[in-house]
């Protein structure tokens, strides 16, 4: 249970908040409530008052008669605060720290996390100024629950929806229970498929998209890791508080990897990384009229995994395993005794709707002794939230 903030700026999704004080407090969290002066215009502060059981915080300087300090008042008291709907207006001045309001100025005093889950116009979201905003909070550590896409209220269709009031609380929730958890490790995450050329315009690879290891990335960053990505042709958005070193091939990957490994904490190998690669790769593309078949020749890349793991300090390491069928299960619990990695997590490949491309996993943790879980059919975010667990107890029972 923890104390939340809950910030309420003047947006027509400031309705929406109601629900999300009813949902913190269902999760079992107090909440005390500040609303900017614009909010009123939208929602009574009767309605947070007598929902949260607090008076709701409404300007610095509305009780002449007390000698008190409210704005830091509600930020002691705070273990997390959240900010919904937060207006680009709102975006702009939590990012500058300007403090001329009692919201602004508690977010300001306020050394905890921060959830915004921001709401408006798909040309206000759109605006270079606020994309800078909100990468300058992103880089800050501040957890951004992007807007959705949809109907807005002023009748136009497109990005700046309040996400759902369940999909900020579960973003809250994430904060209280792991926020700041991984401050201070780095993690490596390997992403997306490798490609090995033919010839000048084809090549040997697979359909890795990425999106697992994007997911893994995003629940790192709001456990508060340093994050480092090695990626294999993912094309897929880029966070500014992530650092990127793009491999295509996997000797490309293997190279980097060696480079990245010796300063981090832990690696994830998501990265589906061709086990062959042709022999040569012609310079030019090749001419199929010349012949009506083709033969080539291919040789084993390295095993990067067993490779790094030959040669690690005390890095905690997470392997993959892409398998299909009802034998790939034991195939996996081989591979992470081969490889000699702590953790492996199977996917079947071959079940519908998971794996590669998707937006959904199942995934079985096989963790030391072959002790394993299995997650059934999911968000790849939540199977990345069930790995950084696995991950963080392996690094808890080494350091204690
Ligand atoms: O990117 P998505 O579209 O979201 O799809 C996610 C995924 C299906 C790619 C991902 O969940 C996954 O299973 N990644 C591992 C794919 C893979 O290469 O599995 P493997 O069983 O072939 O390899 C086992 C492990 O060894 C992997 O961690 C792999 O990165 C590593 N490996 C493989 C070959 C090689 N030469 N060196 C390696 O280190």
């Amino acid at each position: 249970m923890a104390e939340v903030l809950l910030g309420v700026s003047g947006g027509i999704a400031a309705y929406k908040a109601v629900d999300v004080l009813r949902m913190l407090q269902r999760d079992g969290h107090d909440v005390s409530v500040i609303m900017t002066r614009n909010a009123t215009r939208f929602v009574g502060p009767e309605t947070f008052s007598a929902l949260s059981g607090r008076p709701v915080g409404l300007g610095q300087f509305t009780d002449p008669g007390t000698a008190g300090y409210d704005h830091l008042d509600f930020a002691r008291r705070a273990d997390v605060a959240v900010v919904c709907p937060a207006t680009a207006n709102t975006l702009a001045r939590l990012a500058h720290g300007l403090a001329d309001g009692l919201l602004s100025t508690s977010l300001v005093a306020f050394d905890g996390p921060v959830v915004v889950a921001p709401a408006m116009n798909t040309r206000m979201w759109e605006h270079p100024a606020t994309v800078a905003n909100v990468a300058t909070l992103e880089a800050r550590g501040v957890v951004v629950v992007p807007p959705a896409s949809g109907l807005l209220a002023d009748g136009e269709v497109g990005m700046g929806r309040l996400a759902s009031p369940a999909d900020v609380c579960a973003a809250v929730e994430r904060v209280v229970r792991h926020g700041g958890e991984m401050q201070g490790r780095e993690i490596l995450i390997t992403a997306g498929g490798t490609r090995e050329p033919i010839d000048a315009v084809r090549y040997v690879g697979n359909s890795s998209s990425g999106k697992m290891a994007w997911a893994i990335v995003d629940a790192a960053r709001d456990r508060g890791a340093r994050v480092t990505v090695v990626a294999a042709n993912v094309d897929l958005p880029r966070r500014p508080d992530v650092t990127y070193r793009d491999a295509g091939t996997a000797e490309a990957l293997h190279r980097v990897c060696l480079d990245e490994f010796p300063g981090c904490d832990a690696l994830v190998m998501t990265a589906a990384v061709a086990d062959y690669r042709p022999v040569r790769a012609e310079t030019g593309k090749i001419d199929k009229s010349a012949a009506s078949s083709l033969q080539i020749d291919l040789e084993r890349t390295t095993d990067i995994l067993s490779d790094l793991a030959a040669a690690r300090a005390d890095q905690v390491m997470v392997g993959f395993a892409a398998e299909a069928g009802a034998a790939g299960l034991q195939r996996a619990r081989d591979k992470r005794t081969r490889k000699g990695v702590d953790i492996v997590v199977h996917n079947d490949i071959s079940a519908p709707g998971i794996g590669f491309g998707s937006d959904d996993n199942a995934i079985t943790i096989i963790g030391p002794g072959d002790a394993e879980v299995f997650f059934e059919r999911r968000s790849k975010r939540a199977c990345a939230e069930a790995i950084l667990d696995a991950l963080m107890s392996q690094v808890t029972a080494r350091t204690g």
